[in-house]
């Protein structure tokens, strides 16, 4: 299992900032998400969004650890930046978290350069619009094959 998490405003997808962010939502986008990873073998998606960073962490912390996880692909959305115990969560979990950010946060705002989450995840990626999600979940599933 693959579990997506989207932090803050992400479910605003598709009606947010369309210029930065795209029109598609994100309910919009997984059934496609799901068909790639069905492709690429038996693999489900776990798809949850939430705007409280209280959420995130629990998210992490529940399926961090469970054998069934393939990986986590966590955008936290403005958490990125500055949410520590976001970061720790990352940490003390043994599942693979690949942070994804839909906009090219380096040629953002200076605030947005910096991600505390990154040094703590296998890889990130950022700029490549909602592809940004299968080229993450293309790596996990790739990870799992070469694991067994
Ligand atoms: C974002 C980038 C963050 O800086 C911003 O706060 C978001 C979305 C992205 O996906 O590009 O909410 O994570």
């Amino acid at each position: 299992m693959i579990i997506i998490i989207n932090g803050p405003n992400l479910n605003l997808l598709g009606r947010r900032e369309p210029g930065i962010y795209g029109s598609v939502s994100f309910e919009d986008y997984l059934p496609g998400l799901r068909a790639l990873c069905r492709n690429l073998g038996p693999c489900d998606i776990l798809y949850i969004q939430s705007n409280s960073e209280e959420d995130i962490i629990d998210a992490i912390q529940r399926y961090g650890f469970e054998q069934t996880t393939a990986g986590i692909i966590l955008n936290p959305g403005a958490y990125a930046h500055y949410s520590i115990a976001i970061a720790d969560a990352i940490s003390a979990v043994p599942a693979p978290v690949v942070e994804v950010h839909i906009s090219n946060v380096f040629a953002r705002e200076e605030f947005r350069h910096k991600s505390v989450v990154a040094p703590r995840c296998v890889g990130s990626l950022c700029g490549f619009g909602l592809d940004g999600y299968a080229m993450a979940a293309r790596f996990l599933m790739d990870r799992l094959k070469s694991q067994s």
